[in-house]
């Protein structure tokens, strides 16, 4: 028996009786840890007592059956699911530590299933047809629309087979470039269905970004949208798309198909260009196939999809999730961490180009055979009280968003959100980054009046899904932690060179053993999987996350170790933007840190240095803030250019980002050491031209 780490065993219990609902800090402003660390914010007994998990007994339970016989616990799980053929011999087999051997991780290996049945048909065949399964809201208040789990069904069927007619078949990739339109959870359930391999790209990547991810993945199609509306503005998503298909062709990666869906939006017509031979329209195709689709039977560990995520170093990675064990483990944190009842409508605001959407808009929700709200436009607009007159219009009862957007709403005051009912919201979520104390009280007292709780959940692209998240109804919780790990999950917090801390400590966050939900590989690199994850600390995944742990054992994510930045929930490698600005004619050198942004969460910081003789204008400003924009994508722009005549290195030549970090932050009293710099007298100079 492992027992349970001492952490688990400490947590608070809840009042028994009618106890306390929620005890608020008068501390709102000063978000001293202390404080927050003190305040338990507990779950109305009502709701603990409807809830899927009652008690820290209850979960206490459940967590330590999890750890003891992983085996067991995930079975029975399992076994919820269709399997077409149950897995054997054994439901997991991994290997994390790298000194023992290549890191393998397989789940319920030998099994036979597929996950678009699985949330559609299984769904169907146990009378849910005629449940709403996605609702959709237009960018303009008004435009709607939706799929009952049997429309939604035959629309994945007809995709499916134009896909396959077009001659997709199973392992063959697919990009999907789409805005949040019904289309794209259609688009990635179709390739699920024959086992084809989804490589989603957010529809906000440039042209560039785009065409890296399609050289590298090779698809046979690519699925797009000529436009998006977002706010008040429309993008020609088409004109990238072309960008893109040229660029990759020129790097011999010819793609034969586009399949493009026709948004209606108030673009021209002529303004979208068309390929003959290469360019589709879905609209007419599509509908003449036929609404039913066999499906294609896959293994267990064989792929799903394709995400590419930033990393500290060099170009983004194709993080590689499989079937049998991701179906599982989304479907399962989807169900604990919302609580989710059968009567529940659910809005996540992320987007499908993101894991959030992958995990929590299509197929978490979509497996347990929730009605999901889709939404393509921007949540302020036509006013920033949009998205609570969406949760009004469709009483949605769950909604999860991310830091960012709670902090951009906060600012524009209560009213535009208290003009609008809420009363159908039940528990609300929050992911991306931390979510600061002061956010986390608004969000709670006045988005959901003080009586739905908050689930922060901490998890990663390669986790698949949720690590450390509360389970609403199971314990008090603390305005920004993430509490405690879900079934099956075992974080250890370590020192630099990796051994394990006990009781309050912080450090480095890694996880012990393997879950259904992690990642299989990077496509086409494993030993890069290995390197990044799995050498840092011998034995453990690696997470790139800094953390703490409170004396009653809750968790508290303290951003990235590692040089990638989080700008509104986005995540991006700073490498990434500096080889943008690089690429620049002008530029000869750039380092980029991460600052704290009110609204954004990290705002980028550029320092640039300007070959000989190009002056430091205000149009070379802008024309840099470009190259970042059409390398990289609007969201990677960086907020300040700092010009920089030289930049801090170090003697063998490094850059001191730690004096970087500092002179962005405008903590100049401490700077520390700058002896060991080659020419210390930079520093100065980079103060001088702070403002420059
Ligand atoms: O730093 C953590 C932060 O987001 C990173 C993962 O980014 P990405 O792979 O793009 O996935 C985002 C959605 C899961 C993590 O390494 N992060 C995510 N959720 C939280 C968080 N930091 C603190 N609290 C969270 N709830």
């Amino acid at each position: 028996s492992v027992g349970l780490p001492r952490h688990v065993e400490s947590m608070p219990r809840l009042p028994s009786g009618n106890g306390r609902i929620s005890r608020l800090s008068a501390v709102v402003l000063g978000e001293a840890l202390a404080a927050e660390e003190n305040d338990l914010i507990f779950p109305s007994p009502e709701f603990s007592r409807d809830a899927l998990v009652s008690s820290p007994e209850q979960y206490r339970k459940m967590y330590k059956r999890s750890i003891e016989d992983p085996a067991g616990f995930w079975s029975e799980i399992a076994a919820q699911f269709y399997w077409k053929k149950r897995w054997s011999p054994d439901v997991y087999s991994e290997n994390i530590d790298v000194r023992k051997g290549p890191v393998k991780i397989e789940w319920f290996k030998g099994g036979i299933t597929n996950i678009c049945y699985n949330a559609l048909d299984r769904n169907i065949e146990a009378g849910n047809g005629d449940k709403v399964a996605l609702y959709w809201e237009g960018n303009e208040p008004g435009q709607d629309g939706q799929l009952t789990y049997a429309q939604l069904l035959d629309q994945v069927c007809q995709l499916a087979n134009y896909l396959k007619h077009v001659g997709v078949s199973k392992g063959d990739a697919v990009v999907i470039y789409l805005p949040m339109l019904m289309e794209l959870p259609i688009a990635m359930l179709a390739c699920a269905r024959i086992g084809a391999v989804h490589s989603v790209v957010f529809a906000g990547f440039s042209a560039e970004s785009l065409a890296q991810r399609i050289i590298d993945c090779k698809p046979k199609v690519v699925v797009c949208s000529n436009a998006v509306s977002r706010g008040a503005k429309v993008i020609n998503l088409k004109a990238i798309v072309d960008n893109a298909l040229a660029e990759s062709a020129n790097n011999g990666i010819a793609v034969d198909l586009c399949l493009v869906y026709e948004n209606q939006s108030t673009m021209k017509k002529e303004d979208t260009k068309w390929q003959d031979g290469r360019d589709i329209l879905w609209q007419e195709v599509v509908p003449q196939f036929p609404t039913k689709c066999p499906v294609e039977w896959v293994d267990a560990e064989d792929p799903l999809f394709l995400l590419y995520t930033s990393g500290s170093t060099g170009k983004p990675k194709g993080v590689l999730h499989t079937t049998g064990g991701y179906m599982v483990y989304t479907a399962t944190t989807f169900k604990y961490a919302f609580d989710y009842k059968p009567s529940d409508v659910y809005w996540c605001t992320a987007d499908c180009g993101w894991i959030t959407g992958h995990s929590y808009v299509t197929y978490g929700p979509l497996l347990n055979g929730a009605t999901v709200l889709v939404f393509e436009g921007a949540p302020s607009y036509p006013d920033p009280g949009r998205c609570w007159d969406i949760v009004d219009k469709y009483k949605v009862t769950l909604f999860y968003t991310a830091p960012t957007l709670v902090r951009a709403l906060m600012r524009e005051g209560d009213e535009y959100v208290t003009r609008y009912s809420r009363k159908s919201l039940r528990v609300l979520g929050s992911v991306g980054e931390p979510i600061n104390p002061s956010a986390w009280r608004w969000f709670y007292n006045v988005v959901g009046d003080s009586r739905c709780p908050i689930s922060d959940t901490w998890w990663q692209t390669e986790t698949g899904g949720f690590l450390i998240t509360p389970i609403p109804g199971a314990w008090p919780q603390k305005p920004g932690s993430a509490t405690f790990p879900f079934f099956g999950v075992q974080p250890v917090i370590v020192d630099e060179k990796g051994n394990e801390l006990e009781g309050e400590c912080s450090g480095y966050l890694c996880i012990k053993n393997s879950w259904p939900g992690i990642f299989r590989s990077l496509y086409g690199d494993h030993e890069r999987y290995e390197t990044t994850y799995f050498k840092p600390f011998a034995g453990y995944y690696f997470s790139g996350d800094g953390c703490r742990r409170d004396k009653d054992g809750y968790h508290w994510l303290t951003g990235r170790v590692d040089d990638v930045i989080n700008v509104s929930g986005h995540r991006i490698g700073t490498a990434e933007i500096e080889s943008a600005l690089v690429y620049h004619p002008h530029c000869a050198e750039a380092a980029v840190v991460g600052v704290d942004h009110p609204v954004k969460g990290q705002g980028i910081y550029a320092f640039v240095t300007l070959v000989d003789g190009v002056d430091y204008t205000d149009e070379v400003r802008k024309s840099l803030i470009l190259a970042v924009r059409t390398q990289i994508g609007a969201f990677a722009a960086p907020d300040k250019i700092h010009w920089a005549p030289g930049l801090p290195k170090t003697r063998s030549g490094k850059i001191m980002r730690r004096i970087l970090r500092k002179i962005a932050s405008k903590q100049l009293d401490e700077l520390g050491d700058i002896s060991t710099l080659a020419e210390p007298s930079v520093v100065n100079q980079l103060i001088e031209f702070t403002d420059r």
